[in-house]
């Protein structure tokens, strides 16, 4: 069986190259030439951990190749999987089917024999049921092709491990071909008992935003209760830990801090309001409002913690620590971290950045801060120091590493991950998410 994946991102690079490492032959699809030309030298144009050894690994042994040529991948694959970009229009809150609709257009112009198209990417509920009507009508005569919606539930930092090892596989199709044809595409995962979900387009489809609906939530809960412990004061890592003992809530995505970003989550959740909207249900996903303004609001609360402690923002020196969404990721794509840092700059600072993978990134969207190679250089006599991704190395930091550089001995760390009480016994104010803001002493004579 020879596979194609068109759109070769984030999703669509990992697939393919995971799927050559499976045993299959795989051609992978983009309009982009360069990039296209980088993944034939086996380079990757992103950051993702273990990626680039098992790229490498396959446009070395032929097993892996990549084409701009859609009559190429037509000739080439029985397996075609769309993985192409959905992402949030401009302007508005749904999603951007164009690069979906051409991609499965083009793939059942060009097929030259009976084959699978597979849907990856996220989209609306209902969408499955549109393109594979595309697929027939584009398809030449005497060719029939089969359709599948096969949602990715890849994390970024974990996706080379998510694709070769993922907790499910869900499948929706109305093609008993289909369904076989998928199960021996994933027949390791299979026999290691992975659990496989066959079912229908919908159901497929809506698997996925649901799950990422869910996550969202999971994070604007806890986010929901650090304000409140902001105001009467407690701790929200110990309250998240407490809850999540009860094996019906769970202690992952409790994590409190500057909120969720990414390719994925925040589109994710406003285009599934929009889609249900659409379908005249306007209230049933309303609560998806708050949990994405809730997400906004911490970004306000660490602005309002630097400007706090600074007084004034124009002319500080301010230091960010991390501007990708989360660590072991160069995406910047509505991160949090390199909003904030542009709101500090917006308010007159001067903002020190240093991410260990995401400078490149972050300076193509805000070229004016000043990016650094090194927490040292990032923390140089700042007037507070803002911690906005828990890469392992700012999780590392104590207050004695920063010290002979900073300007003040001050810290906001916006995902909890310092030990509040070593930096505030070596002299350092000290802010977080989720803490109680220590009354101004005024009256110091
Ligand atoms: C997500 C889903 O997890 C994945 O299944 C889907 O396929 C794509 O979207 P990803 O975008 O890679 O994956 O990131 P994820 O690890 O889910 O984190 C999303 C955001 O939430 C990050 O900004 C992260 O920092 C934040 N987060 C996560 C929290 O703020 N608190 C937490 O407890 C967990």
């Amino acid at each position: 069986m020879r596979l194609t994946v068109i759109g070769t991102g984030y999703l669509g690079a990992t697939h393919a190259a995971a799927m050559a490492e499976l045993g299959f032959e795989v051609l992978g699809v983009d309009v982009d030439p360069a990039k296209i030309e980088a993944l034939g030298r086996g380079e990757l144009p992103f950051y993702e951990p273990g990626l680039p050894e098992l790229l490498r690994k396959h446009t070395a042994s032929g097993r892996l190749r990549f084409t701009t040529s859609m009559e190429k991948a037509g000739a080439f694959g029985d397996v075609h999987f769309i993985a192409v970009g959905t992402p949030q229009k401009a302007g508005e809150a749904a999603a951007d089917m164009t690069y979906v609709d051409a991609a499965v257009a083009g793939i059942a112009a060009a097929a030259t024999r009976d084959s699978l198209i597979v849907g990856k990417s996220t989209v609306p509920v209902g969408s499955a049921r549109r393109l594979k009507e595309i697929a027939e009508e584009y398809a030449p005569a005497g060719i029939h092709l089969d359709f599948a919606w096969n949602p990715e539930f890849l994390r970024e930092g974990f996706a080379v491990e998510d694709t070769l090892r993922p907790d499910r596989l869900v499948v929706g199709t109305d093609s008993r071909t289909a369904d076989q044809t998928l199960r021996r595409v994933y027949a390791s995962a299979l026999t290691r008992g992975t659990p496989y979900i066959s079912t229908d387009f919908e159901t497929a489809e809506l698997v996925k935003v649901a799950a990422n609906a869910f996550l969202a939530t999971k994070i604007s809960f806890i986010n929901a209760f650090a304000e409140v412990t902001e105001t009467v004061g407690g701790d929200i890592q110990t309250l998240a830990d407490a809850i999540g003992h009860d094996a019906r809530i769970g202690r992952r995505f409790l994590n409190a801090g500057v909120g969720f970003g990414g390719g994925c989550l925040p589109k994710d959740i406003r285009a599934l309001q929009a889609r249900i909207g659409e379908l005249g249900l306007d209230k049933t996903m309303r609560f998806l409002n708050e949990v994405d303004e809730i997400n906004m609001r911490r970004r306000d609360r660490v602005v309002f913690l630097a400007e706090q402690l600074l007084g004034d923002l124009a002319d500080k020196r301010i230091a960010v620590l991390g501007t990708s969404f989360k660590p072991d990721s160069d995406d910047v794509r509505d991160s949090p971290a390199l909003d904030i840092a542009g709101r500090l700059y917006g308010g007159g600072a001067e903002v020190l950045v240093y991410d260990p993978k995401a400078n490149e990134n972050s300076a193509k969207r805000f070229p004016r801060l000043t990016y650094v190679d090194s927490i040292e250089e990032a923390v140089q006599d700042v007037d507070v120091v803002l911690l906005l991704t828990e890469w392992q190395e700012f999780k590392d930091m104590k207050p004695g590493d920063l010290e002979a550089f900073v300007g003040s001995r001050q810290i906001v760390d916006g995902r909890n991950v310092l030990d509040r009480v070593d930096w505030e016994n070596a002299g350092w104010t000290f802010r977080g998410l989720g803490l109680k803001v220590p009354e101004v002493v005024s009256a110091r004579t």
